[in-house]
Protein backbone atom coordinates (compact mmCIF):
# COMPACT_ATOMS: atom_id res chain seq x y z
CA UNK A 1 0.00 0.00 0.00
CA UNK A 2 1.21 3.71 -0.96
CA UNK A 3 2.51 5.18 2.05
CA UNK A 4 1.74 9.17 2.35
CA UNK A 5 5.17 9.82 2.63
CA UNK A 6 6.13 8.19 -0.53
CA UNK A 7 3.63 10.36 -2.57
CA UNK A 8 5.50 13.40 -1.32
CA UNK A 9 8.92 12.32 -3.13
CA UNK A 10 6.62 11.22 -5.81
CA UNK A 11 5.24 14.63 -5.63
CA UNK A 12 8.10 16.76 -5.49
CA UNK A 13 9.69 14.78 -8.82
CA UNK A 14 6.44 15.35 -10.86
CA UNK A 15 6.46 18.83 -9.86
CA UNK A 16 10.24 19.37 -10.88
CA UNK A 17 9.79 17.61 -14.42
CA UNK A 18 6.86 20.31 -15.12
CA UNK A 19 8.69 22.95 -16.94
CA UNK A 20 5.45 24.73 -18.35
CA UNK A 21 2.66 26.35 -15.75
CA UNK A 22 0.28 24.11 -17.62
CA UNK A 23 1.92 20.74 -17.21
CA UNK A 24 2.60 22.08 -13.41
CA UNK A 25 -1.00 22.37 -12.95
CA UNK A 26 -1.74 18.51 -14.84
CA UNK A 27 0.32 17.05 -11.84
CA UNK A 28 -0.90 18.94 -9.16
CA UNK A 29 -4.59 17.03 -10.38
CA UNK A 30 -2.90 13.89 -10.41
CA UNK A 31 -1.61 14.36 -6.58
CA UNK A 32 -4.39 16.74 -5.18
CA UNK A 33 -7.43 16.53 -7.13
CA UNK A 34 -10.62 14.85 -6.94
CA UNK A 35 -9.45 11.71 -8.45
CA UNK A 36 -5.71 12.25 -7.29
CA UNK A 37 -3.35 9.96 -5.19
CA UNK A 38 -4.19 11.72 -2.20
CA UNK A 39 -7.07 12.06 -2.54
CA UNK A 40 -7.26 8.00 -2.89
CA UNK A 41 -5.45 7.79 0.39
CA UNK A 42 -8.02 10.03 2.07
CA UNK A 43 -10.59 8.14 1.52
CA UNK A 44 -8.85 4.85 2.27
CA UNK A 45 -9.40 6.24 6.21
CA UNK A 46 -13.41 5.91 6.41
CA UNK A 47 -12.16 1.52 6.30
CA UNK A 48 -10.06 1.88 9.31
CA UNK A 49 -10.29 1.77 13.07
CA UNK A 50 -11.07 4.93 14.77
CA UNK A 51 -6.92 4.57 16.34
CA UNK A 52 -5.37 4.16 13.27
CA UNK A 53 -7.56 6.62 11.48
CA UNK A 54 -7.03 9.31 13.73
CA UNK A 55 -2.46 8.57 13.31
CA UNK A 56 -3.40 7.72 9.53
CA UNK A 57 -5.42 10.75 8.86
CA UNK A 58 -2.25 13.26 10.34
CA UNK A 59 -0.27 11.56 8.23
CA UNK A 60 -1.68 12.57 5.17
CA UNK A 61 -2.47 16.09 6.17
CA UNK A 62 1.19 16.75 6.88
CA UNK A 63 1.85 15.09 3.62
CA UNK A 64 -0.84 17.21 1.67
CA UNK A 65 1.04 20.33 3.27
CA UNK A 66 4.33 19.31 1.98
CA UNK A 67 3.10 18.46 -1.33
CA UNK A 68 1.10 21.51 -1.26
CA UNK A 69 4.09 23.68 -0.21
CA UNK A 70 6.32 21.82 -3.02
CA UNK A 71 3.50 23.30 -5.50
CA UNK A 72 3.47 26.78 -4.19
CA UNK A 73 7.24 26.53 -4.40
CA UNK A 74 7.54 25.03 -7.85
CA UNK A 75 4.76 27.76 -8.99
CA UNK A 76 7.38 30.40 -7.88
CA UNK A 77 9.89 28.97 -9.77
CA UNK A 78 8.93 28.44 -13.03
CA UNK A 79 6.60 31.69 -12.69
CA UNK A 80 10.13 33.56 -12.22
CA UNK A 81 11.84 31.68 -14.97
CA UNK A 82 9.04 32.91 -17.06
CA UNK A 83 9.67 36.41 -16.00
CA UNK A 84 13.10 36.23 -16.77
CA UNK A 85 13.19 34.78 -20.00
CA UNK A 86 10.89 37.66 -21.18
CA UNK A 87 13.38 40.67 -19.58
CA UNK A 88 16.37 38.51 -21.53
CA UNK A 89 14.31 38.61 -24.82
CA UNK A 90 13.12 42.07 -24.90
CA UNK A 91 16.43 43.68 -22.95
CA UNK A 92 18.04 46.69 -24.16
CA UNK A 93 21.90 46.61 -24.28
CA UNK A 94 22.45 50.02 -23.38
CA UNK A 95 25.89 49.68 -23.51
CA UNK A 96 25.70 49.12 -27.47
CA UNK A 97 27.42 51.47 -29.35
CA UNK A 98 24.83 53.92 -31.37
CA UNK A 99 24.11 53.43 -35.14
CA UNK A 100 25.41 56.50 -36.75
CA UNK A 101 23.53 58.24 -39.64
CA UNK A 102 26.69 57.49 -42.67
CA UNK A 103 28.29 60.21 -43.29
CA UNK A 104 28.29 61.50 -46.48
CA UNK A 105 31.64 62.33 -48.52
CA UNK A 106 32.03 64.61 -51.46
CA UNK A 107 31.73 63.60 -54.86
CA UNK A 108 34.75 63.30 -56.59
CA UNK A 109 33.69 65.30 -59.92
CA UNK A 110 32.96 68.24 -57.29
CA UNK A 111 36.44 67.29 -55.63
CA UNK A 112 37.59 68.37 -59.01
CA UNK A 113 35.27 71.17 -59.44
CA UNK A 114 36.86 72.39 -55.60
CA UNK A 115 40.50 72.23 -56.66
CA UNK A 116 40.51 74.17 -59.85
CA UNK A 117 38.39 77.07 -57.77
CA UNK A 118 41.41 77.27 -55.28
CA UNK A 119 44.05 76.75 -57.95
CA UNK A 120 42.57 79.71 -59.95
CA UNK A 121 41.59 81.68 -57.25
CA UNK A 122 45.65 81.54 -56.09
CA UNK A 123 46.67 82.90 -59.61
CA UNK A 124 43.80 85.92 -59.31
CA UNK A 125 40.99 84.47 -61.08
CA UNK A 126 37.36 85.38 -60.40
CA UNK A 127 33.86 83.06 -60.11
CA UNK A 128 31.76 83.71 -62.17
CA UNK A 129 28.10 82.29 -62.27
CA UNK A 130 25.65 82.23 -65.04
CA UNK A 131 21.90 80.15 -65.47
CA UNK A 132 21.80 76.28 -66.60
CA UNK A 133 18.42 77.20 -69.03
CA UNK A 134 20.34 79.74 -71.11
CA UNK A 135 18.75 81.67 -73.85
CA UNK A 136 19.92 81.42 -77.59
CA UNK A 137 22.23 84.49 -77.87
CA UNK A 138 24.45 83.44 -74.92
CA UNK A 139 24.42 79.99 -75.83
CA UNK A 140 25.25 80.36 -79.42
CA UNK A 141 25.33 83.96 -81.23
CA UNK A 142 27.24 86.16 -78.66
CA UNK A 143 29.85 83.11 -78.85
CA UNK A 144 30.10 83.79 -83.32
CA UNK A 145 27.79 80.92 -83.76
CA UNK A 146 25.07 82.34 -85.85
CA UNK A 147 22.07 80.39 -86.49
CA UNK A 148 22.18 78.06 -89.30
CA UNK A 149 25.60 77.49 -89.24
CA UNK A 150 26.92 74.37 -89.37
CA UNK A 151 28.93 74.50 -86.11
CA UNK A 152 26.18 74.24 -83.90
CA UNK A 153 25.81 71.11 -85.00
CA UNK A 154 28.75 70.49 -82.83
CA UNK A 155 26.56 70.98 -79.54
CA UNK A 156 23.08 69.29 -80.03
CA UNK A 157 21.45 70.27 -77.42
CA UNK A 158 18.66 70.06 -75.44
CA UNK A 159 15.64 72.55 -75.79
CA UNK A 160 12.55 74.23 -73.31
CA UNK A 161 9.65 74.69 -73.66
CA UNK A 162 9.58 78.29 -73.58
CA UNK A 163 10.53 81.16 -75.70
CA UNK A 164 13.15 84.47 -74.68
CA UNK A 165 11.69 87.69 -75.49
CA UNK A 166 12.56 86.84 -78.83
CA UNK A 167 10.50 84.23 -79.63
CA UNK A 168 13.95 81.61 -79.92
CA UNK A 169 13.32 78.63 -77.62
CA UNK A 170 15.07 78.36 -74.01
CA UNK A 171 18.16 76.01 -74.15
CA UNK A 172 20.19 73.88 -71.46
CA UNK A 173 23.32 75.54 -71.84
CA UNK A 174 25.42 73.20 -73.86
CA UNK A 175 28.83 74.82 -72.59
CA UNK A 176 30.06 77.32 -69.79
CA UNK A 177 31.13 79.45 -72.61
CA UNK A 178 28.10 81.59 -72.14
CA UNK A 179 29.05 82.83 -68.71
CA UNK A 180 31.86 84.44 -70.17
CA UNK A 181 30.06 86.00 -71.66
CA UNK A 182 27.54 87.44 -69.57
CA UNK A 183 30.29 88.19 -67.11
CA UNK A 184 33.09 90.04 -69.55
CA UNK A 185 29.44 92.52 -70.13
CA UNK A 186 29.39 93.18 -66.83
CA UNK A 187 32.82 94.16 -65.84
CA UNK A 188 35.40 95.87 -67.51
CA UNK A 189 39.23 94.88 -68.08
CA UNK A 190 41.42 93.36 -66.73
CA UNK A 191 38.97 90.40 -66.67
CA UNK A 192 39.93 87.06 -65.25
CA UNK A 193 37.71 84.91 -64.49
CA UNK A 194 36.69 81.12 -64.14
CA UNK A 195 32.85 79.64 -64.26
CA UNK A 196 32.26 75.95 -63.69
CA UNK A 197 29.09 74.60 -63.85
CA UNK A 198 26.66 71.81 -65.52
CA UNK A 199 26.46 71.58 -68.99
CA UNK A 200 24.24 69.49 -71.52
CA UNK A 201 24.36 67.37 -74.60
CA UNK A 202 22.59 64.86 -76.92
CA UNK A 203 25.06 62.49 -75.98
CA UNK A 204 25.60 59.39 -74.00
CA UNK A 205 28.35 56.61 -73.92
CA UNK A 206 31.11 55.40 -71.36
CA UNK A 207 32.67 59.04 -72.20
CA UNK A 208 30.18 61.42 -72.33
CA UNK A 209 27.01 61.81 -70.53
CA UNK A 210 23.78 63.86 -71.21
CA UNK A 211 24.68 66.16 -68.09
CA UNK A 212 28.36 66.86 -67.41
CA UNK A 213 30.59 69.55 -65.75
CA UNK A 214 32.99 72.15 -67.93
CA UNK A 215 34.69 74.81 -66.05
CA UNK A 216 35.69 78.00 -68.69
CA UNK A 217 38.30 80.60 -68.19
CA UNK A 218 38.54 84.05 -69.90
CA UNK A 219 41.59 86.27 -69.54
CA UNK A 220 41.01 89.56 -71.48
CA UNK A 221 43.40 92.43 -71.33
CA UNK A 222 45.42 94.76 -73.58
CA UNK A 223 48.29 92.19 -74.11
CA UNK A 224 47.04 88.44 -73.35
CA UNK A 225 48.27 86.57 -75.63
CA UNK A 226 48.48 82.95 -76.31
CA UNK A 227 51.77 82.32 -74.19
CA UNK A 228 49.78 83.25 -71.25
CA UNK A 229 47.25 80.49 -71.98
CA UNK A 230 49.94 78.27 -72.28
CA UNK A 231 51.55 78.95 -68.95
CA UNK A 232 48.30 79.25 -67.18
CA UNK A 233 47.08 76.02 -68.54
CA UNK A 234 50.07 74.43 -68.21
CA UNK A 235 50.73 75.30 -64.47
CA UNK A 236 47.02 74.36 -63.87
CA UNK A 237 47.88 70.84 -64.85
CA UNK A 238 50.60 70.58 -62.87
CA UNK A 239 48.78 71.90 -60.17
CA UNK A 240 45.65 70.03 -60.47
CA UNK A 241 47.55 66.19 -61.21
CA UNK A 242 50.52 67.15 -58.49
CA UNK A 243 53.57 66.32 -60.79
CA UNK A 244 55.38 68.45 -63.05
CA UNK A 245 55.99 64.25 -64.98
CA UNK A 246 53.74 65.84 -67.74
CA UNK A 247 53.41 67.46 -71.24
CA UNK A 248 50.67 69.87 -72.67
CA UNK A 249 50.56 69.78 -76.49
CA UNK A 250 48.36 72.79 -78.03
CA UNK A 251 47.03 71.10 -81.30
CA UNK A 252 45.04 73.51 -83.95
CA UNK A 253 41.57 72.85 -83.53
CA UNK A 254 38.11 75.31 -84.65
CA UNK A 255 35.73 77.00 -82.28
CA UNK A 256 33.46 79.15 -84.12
CA UNK A 257 34.18 81.53 -80.64
CA UNK A 258 38.24 81.62 -80.60
CA UNK A 259 40.56 82.06 -83.62
CA UNK A 260 43.04 80.79 -83.75
CA UNK A 261 41.79 78.17 -81.84
CA UNK A 262 43.51 74.57 -80.27
CA UNK A 263 42.57 71.23 -78.68
CA UNK A 264 44.75 71.54 -75.44
CA UNK A 265 46.24 67.45 -74.63
CA UNK A 266 48.13 66.35 -72.09
CA UNK A 267 51.01 63.46 -71.47
CA UNK A 268 52.16 62.02 -68.45
CA UNK A 269 55.67 61.26 -68.44
CA UNK A 270 55.33 58.88 -65.55
CA UNK A 271 52.87 56.81 -63.84
CA UNK A 272 50.37 54.04 -65.50
CA UNK A 273 49.22 56.67 -68.08
CA UNK A 274 52.95 58.03 -69.26
CA UNK A 275 53.41 58.09 -73.03
CA UNK A 276 49.89 58.59 -74.06
CA UNK A 277 48.56 61.78 -75.41
CA UNK A 278 45.30 62.98 -74.05
CA UNK A 279 42.71 64.89 -75.12
CA UNK A 280 41.39 67.56 -72.15
CA UNK A 281 40.42 71.49 -73.29
CA UNK A 282 39.40 73.72 -76.18
CA UNK A 283 40.90 76.63 -76.08
CA UNK A 284 42.21 79.60 -78.53
CA UNK A 285 42.35 83.17 -78.61
CA UNK A 286 39.26 84.67 -78.07
CA UNK A 287 37.27 85.67 -81.30
CA UNK A 288 36.94 89.85 -82.72
CA UNK A 289 33.23 89.21 -82.97
CA UNK A 290 33.41 87.80 -79.51
CA UNK A 291 35.52 90.58 -77.95
CA UNK A 292 33.04 92.74 -79.59
CA UNK A 293 29.52 90.72 -78.00
CA UNK A 294 31.80 91.73 -74.55
CA UNK A 295 31.32 95.33 -75.70
CA UNK A 296 34.65 95.61 -75.81
CA UNK A 297 37.35 96.85 -78.72
CA UNK A 298 39.18 94.19 -80.08
CA UNK A 299 41.67 96.52 -81.59
CA UNK A 300 42.40 97.12 -77.70
CA UNK A 301 41.76 94.25 -75.95
CA UNK A 302 42.73 90.90 -76.60
CA UNK A 303 42.91 87.35 -74.16
CA UNK A 304 41.98 83.90 -74.33
CA UNK A 305 39.30 81.12 -73.36
CA UNK A 306 39.83 77.36 -72.50
CA UNK A 307 36.67 75.15 -71.61
CA UNK A 308 37.53 71.74 -69.82
CA UNK A 309 35.27 68.95 -68.81
CA UNK A 310 35.44 68.39 -65.17
CA UNK A 311 34.50 64.29 -65.28
CA UNK A 312 37.86 63.55 -67.97
CA UNK A 313 40.09 65.54 -65.77
CA UNK A 314 38.83 63.45 -62.35
CA UNK A 315 38.76 60.35 -64.72
CA UNK A 316 42.88 60.91 -65.28
CA UNK A 317 43.36 62.04 -61.86
CA UNK A 318 41.65 59.04 -60.41
CA UNK A 319 42.23 56.33 -63.28
CA UNK A 320 38.35 55.68 -63.82
CA UNK A 321 37.45 54.61 -66.82
CA UNK A 322 33.75 54.81 -67.37
CA UNK A 323 32.14 58.44 -67.08
CA UNK A 324 29.16 56.85 -66.38
CA UNK A 325 30.37 55.45 -62.95
CA UNK A 326 29.53 59.24 -61.54
CA UNK A 327 26.29 59.49 -62.07
CA UNK A 328 24.97 55.88 -61.12
CA UNK A 329 24.83 57.24 -57.52
CA UNK A 330 27.12 53.89 -55.95
CA UNK A 331 28.11 54.11 -53.22
CA UNK A 332 30.70 51.25 -53.24
CA UNK A 333 31.86 53.41 -55.83
CA UNK A 334 31.96 57.23 -54.18
CA UNK A 335 33.01 55.94 -51.17
CA UNK A 336 36.74 55.19 -51.94
CA UNK A 337 36.84 59.00 -52.49
CA UNK A 338 36.26 59.97 -49.05
N1 LIG B 1 33.02 75.81 -75.24
C1 LIG B 1 33.86 74.84 -75.88
C2 LIG B 1 33.21 73.47 -75.82
O1 LIG B 1 32.46 73.23 -74.92
C3 LIG B 1 35.23 74.79 -75.24
C4 LIG B 1 35.98 76.06 -75.41
C5 LIG B 1 35.87 77.08 -74.47
C6 LIG B 1 36.79 76.25 -76.50
C7 LIG B 1 36.57 78.24 -74.63
C8 LIG B 1 37.49 77.41 -76.66
C9 LIG B 1 37.40 78.41 -75.72
O2 LIG B 1 33.45 72.63 -76.62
Amino acid sequence: MTEPEDLIQAAQAAFAAATQPAALENEKARFLGRGGRLTELLKGLAKLPAEEKRTQGARINAAKERIEAALERRRGELAEAELNARLAQEAIDVTLPGRRRGAGGIHPVIRTWQRIEEIFGSIGFDLADGPEIENDWYNFTALNNPENHPARSMQDTFYVDASDEHGKPLLLRTHTSPMQVRYARMHRPPIKVIALGRTYRVDSDATHSPMFHQVEGLWIDENISFADLKAVYTDFMRRFFETDDLQVRFRPSFFPFTEPSAEIDMMFTSGALQGRWLEISGAGQVHPSVVRNFGLDPERHIGFAFGSGLERLTMLRYGVDDLRLFFEGDLRFLAQFN
